[in-house]
């Protein structure tokens, strides 16, 4: 192995002393420095394995350091020493790129823990080739952007929430984010918080003792041991009870669990992805999530964008669908006629890219032949611009607002909603209120002609005839 190097930055010999010794027996040397001027000198002058830096120094902020380590060597982890307690700088510290921060007073197995990631990081074992690795297509600027973020924020440490409407790829840019990164040899655990009953939320997270109730019969790891190492990925985070928020907070700041029945604490190393298609923000002002809480999921927050933002990308996306579809089935790979593509490019998929994996699910079995018409897309007939006018329950209304993909949040949530899906409890109902609502207004446009509001939808006599029916319209 090569040889590892720190640099160290403290005013304190004695914190300075317990680094080196810490890191001697791990096989790092470290070269130890009093303050910024002389941090930034080395730096020029020689390459390290990594960095790790107190706030409080002589000549400035260890932020500065972080800042300027970011600019001038992009590729070296630095990680800041924070006071116990101190969520404003260690949040800070991570938003300027800092991929950890050490809480003081040590821990030798939390800074053990952390020297391994940053070494891992640093030999660039991330995103090992040859595993198949989902992908995240789209050819458009903003999925683009998407991809560029997930390669950046796979190299911290960071918590980050992921929002966006249902179907629109939350879990899998969560899954990028962990196997991109240097916990990629290590599980991803995904968590559906609303799935949990809620009186046994605790010994799923934290894991218990055996004995410690009923039915218990051994000591068993919770979701935290299970993802050691790894990470833990929160789904539905708004449906954490908010007793559970309480504990999932200490487990954060302490990086520790206590499995239930238990006496003493367990140390964890995981990092935490969070997704949610609700406005958490919103939820902390109404009082249902906690603020503290928010705070610390909170600190990167990233957004992908609905389907009807980049519906450039529907092509390649069906395209690729339908490989795997026919691959699955081992049998013919259909194509989509022109027609059916197009009507699919105008169609405005509240149920996103999942929506659309579903119709062309629901197609190719249905099509006969090697060709998918239009009408085995089974879609309801919308108008393009329908979307925005039919109220739907739980947004903001109005067009979805165009967001920054990665907003640096601050310490005060902002009430600025950011666009939720419609709440899809049941997607059929909903499709069809929607194909209703289109069909009745272009025959109450065509004064009930149904010939004319057949053009009007483009669609034939017959299969407006035929929707008329099964909608119980006619
Ligand atoms: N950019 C993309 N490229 C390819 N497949 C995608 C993309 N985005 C989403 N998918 C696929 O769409 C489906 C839905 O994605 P995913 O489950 O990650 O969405 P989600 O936002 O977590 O949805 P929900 O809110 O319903 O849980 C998955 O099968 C996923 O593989
Ligand atoms: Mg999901």
């Amino acid at each position: 192995m090569d040889a590892c190097n720190a640099l160290i930055v403290d005013d304190e010999a004695d914190i300075r002393e317990l680094i080196e010794m810490t890191l001697l027996p791990l096989g790092v040397s470290c070269l130890s420095v009093e303050n910024l001027g002389e941090a930034r000198l080395l730096l020029k002058r020689q390459p390290f394995s990594f960095c790790i830096t107190d706030l409080r120094l002589p000549d400035g902020s260890g932020l500065e350091l972080v800042a300027h380590i970011q600019k001038h060597h992009p590729s070296l982890p630095v990680a800041v020493i924070t006071a116990h307690g101190n969520v404003e700088s260690a949040v800070e510290a991570l938003k300027l790129g800092a991929f950890d921060f050490v809480p003081k007073p040590f821990e030798l197995a939390v800074l053990r823990n952390m020297v391994a990631t940053a070494l891992r990081l640093n030999r660039g074992s991330e995103g090992r080739p040859g595993d198949n690795r989902p992908v995240l297509l789209g050819k458009s600027g903003i999925m683009a952007e998407v991809r560029a973020l997930i390669a950046k924020l796979a190299r911290s440490q960071a918590p980050i929430l992921i929002h966006g409407e249902s179907g629109t790829g939350k879990e899998l840019a969560a899954r990028l984010i962990h196997l991109s990164g240097p916990r990629a040899d290590k599980p991803f655990v995904p968590v559906n918080c609303g799935a949990i009953p809620e009186h046994l939320m605790e010994s799923e997270f934290f894991g218990y003792k055996k004995g410690s109730f009923t039915g218990a019969a051994q000591d068993k790891g919770g979701l935290f041991q299970a993802a050691q190492g790894g990470t833990l990925f929160l789904d539905e985070v708004a449906e954490l009870p908010v007793q559970m928020q309480v504990k999932l907070l200490r487990a954060i700041q302490e990086r520790a669990v206590r499995p239930v029945g238990a006496q003493v604490e367990v140390a964890t190393d995981v990092r935490l992805l969070s997704a949610t298609h609700k406005n958490l923000a919103a939820l902390v002002q109404e009082g249902m999530f906690r603020q503290d809480l928010f705070y610390r999921l909170n600190v990167i927050q990233m957004r992908l964008p609905s389907l009807c933002e980049h519906p450039e990308d529907i092509p390649d996306l069906a395209e690729a669908i339908l490989d795997r579809l026919s691959q699955e089935s081992g049998g013919a790979h259909p194509r989509l006629a022109p027609t059916a593509l197009a009507v699919l490019r105008t169609y405005p998929f509240p149920g996103n890219i999942r929506e659309l994996e579903n119709i062309l699910e629901r197609a190719f079995t249905l099509c006969e032949g090697q060709v998918i018409q239009a009408e085995d897309l089974l879609l309801p007939v919308v108008e393009n611009r329908l979307r925005s006018s039919i109220p739907v329950p739980e947004t903001s209304g109005g067009e979805p607002a165009m967001e920054p993909l990665i907003s640096p949040t601050d310490s005060e949530p902002k009430t600025v909603p950011y666009p939720s899906a419609p709440v899809v409890n049941d997607l059929e109902g909903y499709l069809e209120s929607l194909e209703k609502a289109a069909i009745m207004r272009a025959l109450e446009a065509s004064r009930y002609n149904k010939t004319a509001a057949a053009e009007k939808l483009g669609i034939s006599f017959r299969a407006l005839r035929y929707r008329l029916k099964k909608l119980g319209l006619d």
